[in-house]
């Protein structure tokens, strides 16, 4: 299987009425001002996609940047444009897209991307569970409102529980766990406070009880992969930065992954970034996990 990985879309749209700016929407519309994520990009990604479509697509959150509904409809349409059947899809929020309250007790998110994901809106919840091909997929939510200038993740007692046993309760030759907030950074250790994901332990936990091989993530928009012993298969952590930034340079920001998995082993990833002066992705290199 051929599984490729995005995250931290951050997709614009018309602000709409000023008063809906009042509240902590207003730091996040700052970030409009440096047109951080062109629609370019995004564009680029599912060109990108389409050209070669994957055999799963997991979408590590973020998709909106301020939980806008016509964010979330613009996003859902660029995601519906890569073409992919619900069941070749998993998506999951971020923090952003549960920006303030109201959009996140509306679960805004649920509603605008349950029919691509083929479901009813009050069908899609969390953990969703998804087998294909040999590969058993789990999508939590770590997606919380928080106060202004923090962006932690949470991920409640029950939810983990249910990831713990999604994952005992099937064999699967590979396992993948999709959650927003990295539960350790590159370095091996958590993130500032004010941005971490506070039950990362406990999701390393399940993960490691559950024979999780792959955990993917985005939020810190910078990537990074690490392994986490301790378990009783070797859990990897891959984080896919965000695939929308606005580069510098090659290969500096807004990159994806693709992983190539056979045999249930993680064999190789590709790491594919957008090319500023091609206006299109390109490969940049292929590892091995
Ligand atoms: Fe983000």
């Amino acid at each position: 299987m051929e599984l490729a990985h995005i995250s931290d879309l951050h997709v614009t749209a018309p602000l709409g009425p000023w008063w809906g700016l009042l509240n902590k929407r207003v730091i996040g519309a700052l970030t409009l001002l440096r047109r951080a994520h062109p629609h370019a990009v995004m564009q680029a990604a599912v060109d990108d996609l389409r050209a070669a479509p994957p055999d799963h697509l997991a979408v590590t959150g973020d998709l909106t940047n301020l939980a806008l509904d016509a964010e979330f409809a613009r996003a859902r349409d660029y995601l519906a444009a890569v073409g992919l059947p619900p069941e070749r899809l998993s998506v999951i929020p971020g923090n952003h897209d549960g920006y303030v309250r109201g959009p996140f007790r509306a679960r805004r998110f649920e509603h605008h991307l349950a029919p691509l994901l083929g479901l009813a809106p009050d069908a899609l919840a969390w953990p969703r569970v998804q087998r294909r091909d040999g590969v058993l997929f789990v999508s939590i939510s770590s997606c919380v409102p928080t106060p202004w200038f923090t962006a932690y993740g949470r991920v409640e007692a029950a939810q983990v529980a249910a990831l713990r046993a999604a994952l005992l309760a099937d064999d699967a030759p590979f396992k993948v766990v999709l959650v927003h907030h990295p539960p350790l950074q590159g370095h091996g250790g958590p993130d500032f406070i004010w941005r971490r994901n506070l039950d990362g332990r406990a999701i390393i936990d399940a993960c490691h009880e559950g024979g999780a091989d792959l955990l993917l993530c985005g939020h810190t928009h910078a990537p990074f992969r690490l392994q986490v012993p301790g378990g009783a298969r070797p859990l990897v952590i891959s984080c896919a930065g965000s695939t929308t930034k606005r580069p510098r340079a090659l290969g500096a920001a807004a990159t994806y992954n693709r992983y190539r998995i056979e045999g249930g082993r993680l064999l190789e990833v590709e790491v594919r970034g957008y090319c500023p002066e091609q206006g299109r992705f390109v490969s940049l290199r292929r590892e091995s996990p």
